[in-house]
């Protein structure tokens, strides 16, 4: 039977076809690919233009009947999909919520900023770290908004805020680790969602669980970079692993002090830990970034070429395996958790003092190129897996004209490492220039995209 329709022409071609489309389906990467590559994104189509309270309705949430649960009778799990979600919600920074407001308008969060939904169970466990210095409006903000927000997603969850003791330089990545690191003493959790104190989310769909397989970059989509992403290695302002993949990339580097670089580092550690960047539909990940003025103390760190290129060579070395830091206070406030800890001083501190004036202003205009011109791949605004596939293996063309770090030496021998130029905030690590979108001086001078050689 088989063997009499193989020996017609006609369906052996059409065999042969089908066999053919089925590779190529396979090797374009499946469905979401094929969507990638004729030109439809993924993901569902929301209507910003009309928004909602993020409070709207919270207190259907609350339990009808307060009373201990029944322990011979396990909760069910929480739906797939929690019914409280809204989309788009409205977002405005006119004036600042006192602690007390933000206390009296969520009665269900607990001691440590703690919470976790009262009638099933939750699909996940999240805790969200939040480097800190001197922001306690942006601080304000953020609690206002993200409370409701995990509520209406049915989470269990824990806020930990990790303030930096002293003066010296700040250092996000260093302060991320150890959030993790005390957090996990507290809890099993399952997700880790790391989160500049000054992004506040703009749509209940973006869930703050993580994915299973891949670290996932979340605020894909800030209003300063004109909702799309600034270039497709981006990894900076919201970014969610698993405890599993935290450590499989040996956690965050802890010698960026100052502003900028550390992201692209961690974007860096993720390839070399033979995992990709998953990321939600541009149309979920939307943030709204506070406006702020400048402070000190988080000065661009001069130095963050040299790291990068050393990233390659250092990620097993620098992470959560050298993690060094004296806890001073932990405090469980109403709202959140409060880790202060004293991690050190930057050893260079000294140098930048005199670099610093050098570097700074050097090389704005490539910066300024790179927004106006997003790659591609990032202004399309493909799903995971496309992004995904821009960054690794091969360089995307923004990382062609990446300046050589240091003297231009070593450019070519480097740039393998090196994910790419960051377009990190400067208001989202605490240094705000008071121009919001004007963006901070990096690196050196010689290498300007057009003087590359
Ligand atoms: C809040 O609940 C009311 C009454 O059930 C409903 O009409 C309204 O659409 C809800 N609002 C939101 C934002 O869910
Ligand atoms: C930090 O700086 C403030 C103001 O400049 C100063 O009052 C304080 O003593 C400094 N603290 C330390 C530990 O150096
Ligand atoms: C955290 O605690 C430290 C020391 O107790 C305090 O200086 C700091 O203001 C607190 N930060 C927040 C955001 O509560
Ligand atoms: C940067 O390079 C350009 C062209 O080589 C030069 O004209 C300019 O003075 C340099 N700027 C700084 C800050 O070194
Ligand atoms: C440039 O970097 C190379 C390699 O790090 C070093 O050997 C060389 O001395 C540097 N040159 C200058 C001018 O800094």
């Amino acid at each position: 039977m088989l063997r009499r329709l193989l020996e017609r022409p006609r369906s052996l071609a059409l065999l042969v076809g089908c066999q053919f489309a089925f590779v190529a389906y396979f090797s374009l990467g499946g469905f979401r690919n094929l969507t990638a590559l004729f030109g439809r994104a993924a993901g569902p189509v929301f209507d910003y233009s009309r928004t909602h309270d993020v409070y709207a309705n919270l207190s259907r949430l609350l339990p009808a009947r307060p009373g201990s649960p029944d322990p011979a009778r396990p909760l069910p799990f929480c739906p797939e999909r929690s019914p409280f979600l809204v989309g788009p919600l409205t977002v405005t920074f006119s004036r600042v919520p006192t602690l007390e407001q933000i206390r009296a308008k969520n009665p269900a969060v607990q001691e440590g900023g703690r919470y976790q939904p009262p009638g099933c169970e939750p699909r996940s466990r999240t805790a969200v770290i939040v480097p800190h210095r001197n922001r306690e409006s942006h601080l304000g903000h953020l609690l206002y908004y993200l409370h409701p927000f995990l509520q209406r997603q049915q989470l269990q969850y824990g806020i930990y805020v990790v303030h930096q003791a002293g003066n010296s330089t700040f250092n996000r990545a260093k302060l991320l680790n150890v959030g993790v690191k005390e957090a996990l003493k507290d809890e099993e959790w399952d997700c880790l969602f790391l989160h500049d104190v000054d992004l506040i989310p703009e749509n209940d769909h973006n869930l703050y669980v993580c994915d299973p397989w891949n670290p996932k970059h979340v605020s894909i989509a800030m209003n300063k970079f004109g909702y799309s992403l600034p270039y497709p290695q981006y990894f900076g302002g919201v970014s969610a692993l698993t405890p599993d993949q935290y450590m499989k990339i040996n956690g965050f580097p802890n010698e960026y002090w100052g502003w900028g670089g550390e992201d692209d580092d961690i974007a860096t550690r993720v390839r070399l830990a033979g995992m990709k960047i998953a990321r939600p539909p541009i149309s979920i990940g939307h943030y709204k970034m506070v406006k702020h003025k400048s402070d000190k103390g988080n000065e661009e760190n001069p130095h963050r070429f040299d790291l990068l290129i050393r990233t390659q060579r250092m990620w097993t070395q620098d992470g959560m395996n050298s993690l060094t830091y004296t806890l001073l206070a932990k405090q469980l406030r109403p709202l959140y958790t409060n880790l202060t800890v004293d991690i050190g001083t930057d050893p260079r501190a000294g140098r930048r003092a005199r670099e610093g004036q050098r570097y700074r202003g050097a090389n704005s205009l490539f910066r300024e190129e790179m927004l106006r011109k997003p790659p591609r791949d990032a202004a399309a605004g493909w799903g995971d897996r496309a992004l995904a596939l821009s960054l690794s293996p091969r360089l995307p063309p923004a990382t062609a004209q990446q300046p050589p770090a240091g003297n231009g030496t070593h450019g070519s021998a480097g740039a393998p490492a090196a994910p790419g130029i960051t377009q990190r905030s400067p208001e989202a690590a605490g240094e705000g220039d008071g121009h919001p979108g004007t963006l901070p001086a990096r690196g050196d001078n010689q290498s300007l995209p057009r003087g590359a050689p």
